[in-house]
């Protein structure tokens, strides 16, 4: 019998899916299973978290999918190949898993009543847009990642509209903070090399722009996402924080935050790399007002977090 208070989480191991798991037990009331591959990130990371079951299992295996689904009252799908570059080198993985590994996720949902079907999916979509970004600006992916996120957003809608499955589409943007040592993204690269005592790399004059969202801020919103799904008129909305900064203020954080560590920063001018998007954050009021929830950790007190939490792996 599906039971509400089940939820599903693909992914659970990695990144975001260890802190949506220590929100919803913090919060109360979810029995959770996770499936997970443990192809970026393991089992041994959910240690001391709240699990009713976890499934070793793949996303491409409809068999896997049919142990981990049954009596779910909501499913959070993160599970995923997550990087752009690995999209290009590799397109038929990134097609495999993250658009068939998702559809097949769609169809056990719609098959087994599944409540309310959140899907992870990112700013990729849309390609190169002026900012802000928001949810009818028109996509034009440029890489087979944001084409494998925008075949899934077109499934949701599909599967709304022709099977009654309640999807809600939330495109992060950039996340950051505790939990992200595998991850290549800026803050945690960035990080990770001055730890080391390596130089760290800016391209251009580091005006180049992002949309830094903290971990807890966005499963925050997605727990927030969750509990409302039901009363949500439309499946999609950019979950960020509508602030744009840039690369020179992120190093000046990270610099003033290694001087308290006596580290001084050393950084390597590079020419802009082609290709690469200048600016780029997105508009949220449309997640704000569907919610009643807006990402609000200023990035300072966020990235201490995430530093001291680099320092500590560092030291143990
Ligand atoms: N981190 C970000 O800034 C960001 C931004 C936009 C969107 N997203 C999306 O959010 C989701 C979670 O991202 P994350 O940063 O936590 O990534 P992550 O790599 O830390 O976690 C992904 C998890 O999925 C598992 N996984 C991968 N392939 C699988 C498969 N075939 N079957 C089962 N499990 C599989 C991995 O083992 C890992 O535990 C992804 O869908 C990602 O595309 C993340």
């Amino acid at each position: 019998m599906v039971d509400e208070r089940n939820i599903l989480i693909t992914g659970g191991c990695g990144f975001i899916g260890r802190r949506l798991i220590a929100r919803l037990n913090e919060s109360g009331g979810w029995r959770i299973t996770v499936l997970d591959n443990e192809s970026t990130a393991y089992r041994g990371e959910l240690d001391g978290l709240e699990l009713a079951r976890f499934v070793n299992g793949d996303v491409r295996d409809p068999a896997a999918i049919e142990e981990a689904i049954a009596d779910q009252g909501s499913l959070v799908h993160l599970a995923a190949q997550t990087g752009v570059i690995p999209s290009i080198e590799n397109p038929d993985d990134d097609f495999d898993i993250n658009v068939r590994g998702g559809y097949h996720l769609l169809r056990a949902a719609a098959r087994h009543g599944v409540g309310s079907f959140v899907f992870a999916s990112s700013a990729a979509p849309i390609g190169e847009h002026e900012p802000p970004l928001h949810e009818d600006v028109p996509c034009r992916p440029v890489a087979p990642y944001g084409a494998s996120k925008l075949a899934m957003e077109g499934y949701c809608s599909a599967f709304r509209q022709s099977f009654g499955l309640n999807t809600v589409v939330l495109r992060f943007s950039n996340c950051f903070g505790p939990g992200s040592s595998h991850k290549g993204s800026v803050v945690a690269l960035f990080i990770r090399k001055i730890l080391a005592g390596e130089e760290i790399t800016i391209y251009g004059d580091g005006e180049q722009t992002r949309d830094f969202i903290y971990v807890d801020d966005l499963v925050e919103g997605l727990e927030t996402a969750l509990l409302k799904a039901d009363s949500a008129d439309a499946g999609l909305y950019q979950l960020s924080t509508g602030i744009e900064t840039s690369v020179n203020v992120l190093v000046t954080a990270l610099t003033a935050l290694a001087a308290e560590s006596g580290i001084t920063v050393k950084t390597r001018l590079q020419p802009s790399r082609t290709g690469e998007i200048i600016r780029n954050y997105s508009r949220n009021d449309k997640f704000v007002n569907a919610f009643d929830y807006r990402p609000a950790t200023p990035l300072e007190p966020a990235l201490k977090q995430t530093w001291d939490y680099f320092v500590d792996l560092r030291d143990h």
